[in-house]
């Protein structure tokens, strides 16, 4: 059952499709009351436990008054969802804030990341009473999940306006997965990338001209290792300026692109949210003609340093001015681009101008001329320059919607969902009949729609790849499922046997992407010793893909999830519910990465019998038949472990070097036992995705197979 409850006079976010009646409306001055949550107005400044910001106590909050809602936890209870954010599955014991931001250390006392997903859900430790809660805020909103009080939910809005949903689940009322579906079922259906973009993709900050490209290219396919992408960082451009391309690095971009795309290989370009302030630029002139960019209180644009030095920040909240940035992308989708990322969209801002003639004047008033010692740095321009975080800059520009002027800080969140949105509606008129790549970094619920997100600038730690892990299930259960990480990591040195384990885990993400920085040591797979390896295990991800794109299609036209914990499969085990180092893929096979250093196996749990397969390439696989409960199992590097569940199957190709050569129509079926598949093929381009004509049934009784061309091993 679904109940919403409204506050005030909300932001139309969109995040919800399928429109709610209102139980109640609650005004400034009632006295609201909700299921399950005491309901208090407070002063959101004045709360101790709300004293952080989003780089410490300095960051204010716009409002004094906000509604708060409090819950008590019992020791057993569990608190699944907050998509993004970081810690673990169960997000008990952290303080989460839903304020987007540019952070590239994302250590694991760090509060906010670059999404917004104000979904979570409370299982009761007696299963009695679990609910799921949507708060529809797109301001700053504050999830105390035990760190003021262990014992106590607190969650904070951003003021007085928002909407506030409470679900107990479809079907199966009370379990967490159904109440996630039944959440899921009003926001709409996720996003389907091309078939392409579920191949393999190398990607660094650093790449500057045809001959880079050329290079990633030709080491992937000298050495046998599969490639389906290269991304174009902002490099590709003229002085950082979206919708150009510098043709002295890439004198012909759409020969080059058409000659990749011949060999099954893209190029993705990114796009910055700040378009560069220009004298005499076309583009930005259109903008501030027609009113598209975010204004000051004084009526001008709002500028500030971003890339591409000082930029205009488009007004994606205003349709007119969506439609408009979003037709830009056609530049390069006419120069045969199938694919885009789009990035510094929370929005990320480096300073403006006031800020530095703030901070040379304290300069000059304190007599600081020529040089400056550390300590007066500290002491005196710190408070100059110390706050230039983009918090106070949230502060400074406006939106006009339907004519009305709102503050950015007070719809923050919703600013890379809308660009991202603005790309995903210009491609529905520009490209009707084709899938284009689209990927975020900056999101909120609704934008699951239109495109996926990239978990944004980790670095090249163990610590990250196993948070990498945790994090896709709470992605997954606000319709983000086209996720991934920088594989290897973005930051920082990699090393070859972290990159190797990293891609035994982004074999299963359906966005799969080595990342790298400018700055650290390259991490393109084939610079390294074991070229072999990385031929394989990347080649593993293809022999999968049948299996992996069939699952992701279906959860995303089901509204389902293609992570899930292993909690919501085996929700009366309570080993699984504490399970986080483990995922549920699909419908058919678990995972358990080895997340560790130096580690040559590690331990699993098995909630139920399963089959361990053990792949070293499509080719070189053994399996055994574990029984329920713990085992150690050995997993050397470049091996992939998949265990497979009793009665389900796990269709496979042959491995291959970019989807475009993956063989499907002879397919290779894993079983234990018996069992029954449905398998989602498609041409990979087109949208007709409920055509049953893409939907095959494989079925496998007493070691024979159902559907011709199929193969089946029970080895
Ligand atoms: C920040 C993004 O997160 C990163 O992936 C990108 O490489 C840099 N911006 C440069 O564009």
């Amino acid at each position: 059952m679904i109940q919403k409850y409204r506050f005030g006079k909300p932001f139309e976010t969109d995040a919800v499709v399928v429109k709610q009646p209102d139980a109640a409306v609650f005004g400034p001055d009632s006295t609201p009351a909700v299921p399950y949550f005491t309901v208090k107005k407070v002063d959101a400044n004045a709360q101790t436990d709300l004293s952080v910001g989003r780089f410490g106590p300095s960051a204010a909050k716009p409002v004094k008054d906000a509604w708060q809602f409090t819950l008590d936890l019992r020791k057993g209870d569990i608190v699944y969802g907050l998509g993004e954010a970081q810690r673990g599955i169960n997000k008990r014991g952290w303080l989460y804030i839903s304020d987007n931001v540019d952070d590239n250390t994302h250590t694991e006392t760090k509060y906010n990341l670059y999404g917004a997903h104000n979904f979570l859900i409370v299982d009761r430790e007696d299963g009695q009473g679990n609910f799921g809660i949507f708060l529809d805020d797109p301001g700053i909103v504050r999830f105390d999940v035990g760190y003021t009080d262990m014992n106590k939910l607190i969650i904070t809005a951003s003021g007085l306006d928002f909407d506030l949903y409470f679900f107990s689940g479809r079907s199966e009322s009370g379990k967490p997965y159904a109440i996630t579906r039944e959440f899921r079922g009003i926001i709409g259906h996720s996003y389907i990338p091309p078939k392409w973009g579920f191949g393999y993709g190398q990607s660094r900050y650093g790449y500057e001209n045809e001959a880079d490209i050329r290079a990633v290219w030709a080491g992937h396919r000298d050495n046998g290792i599969p490639l389906d992408a290269i991304y174009l960082d902002i490099d590709y451009m003229v002085g950082y300026k979206d919708f150009t391309v510098d043709t002295k690095a890439f004198p012909d971009l759409p020969a080059l692109s058409a000659e990749l795309k011949a060999d099954g290989v893209r190029l993705v370009p990114i796009i910055d949210a700040g378009i560069k302030v220009l004298e005499g630029d076309a583009l930005a002139q259109e903008g501030i003609d027609n009113g598209y960019f975010c204004l000051k209180e004084d009526g001008t644009p709002f500028t500030a340093a971003v890339w591409p030095g000082n930029s205009y920040f488009t007004d994606y909240l205003n349709p007119a001015a969506r439609k408009w940035f979003g037709s830009q992308y056609k530049f390069l989708l006419d120069q045969g681009i199938e694919g885009f990322w789009n990035d510094m969209n929370e929005p990320s801002i480096f300073f403006t101008n006031d800020t530095l003639r703030r901070g040379v004047e304290m300069a000059s008033s304190i007599g600081i001329k020529d040089y400056y010692e550390i300590d007066d740095w500290h002491k005196l321009m710190g408070s100059a320059f110390g706050t230039m975080a983009a918090s106070q800059y949230y502060q400074q520009f406006y939106h006009m919607v339907d004519g009305e002027k709102i503050l950015h800080e007070k719809v923050h969140n919703l600013y890379g969902y809308n660009m991202t949105r603005a790309a995903g509606e210009a491609f529905e008129e520009l490209a009707p009949d084709k899938r284009i790549l689209m990927f975020s970094r900056s999101s909120y619920i609704g934008m699951h729609r239109y495109g996926g997100i990239w978990t944004g600038d980790n670095c090249a730690w163990w610590a990250h790849l196993q948070q990498e892990v945790k994090q896709m299930p709470g992605l997954n259960m606000v319709g983000l499922l086209f996720t991934g990480s920088d594989t290897g990591g973005f930051g920082q040195n990699t090393t070859e046997d972290l990159l190797l384990r990293w891609i035994e885990f982004s074999i299963f993400t359906p966005l799969f992407r080595n990342h790298d920085s400018k700055g650290p040591r390259c991490q393109e797979t084939y610079l390294f010793t074991d070229k072999k390896a990385f031929a394989n295990m990347i080649g593993i991800r293809y022999v999968l893909l049948p299996y992996l794109y069939s699952e992701y299609v279906k959860a995303a036209r089901n509204d389902d999830m293609y992570f899930k914990p292993l909690s919501f499969v085996y929700d009366s085990d309570p080993i699984a519910k504490e399970i986080e180092d483990q995922l549920m893929v699909g419908e058919s096979i678990m995972v358990a990465p080895v997340v560790t250093q130096n580690a040559t196996g590690r331990n699993v749990y098995l909630p139920e019998d399963m089959r361990m397969i053990r792949f070293r390439s499509g080719e070189d696989y053994d399996s055994e038949e574990l029984k329920a409960g713990w085992h150690y199992v050995r997993c050397d590097l470049a091996e992939v472990l998949v265990f497979l569940r009793k009665g389900r199957l796990l269709p496979t190709a042959a491995a291959a070097e970019s989807v475009s050569r993956l063989d499907e129509e002879h397919l290779r079926v894993y079983a234990y036992g018996d069992g029954s598949y449905t398998l989602y093929q498609d041409d990979g381009f087109s949208k007709d995705f409920d055509n049953p004509a893409h939907r095959k049934a494989i079925t496998v009784k007493d070691g024979a197979v159902s559907a011709d061309d199929v193969e089946v091993t029970l080895r």
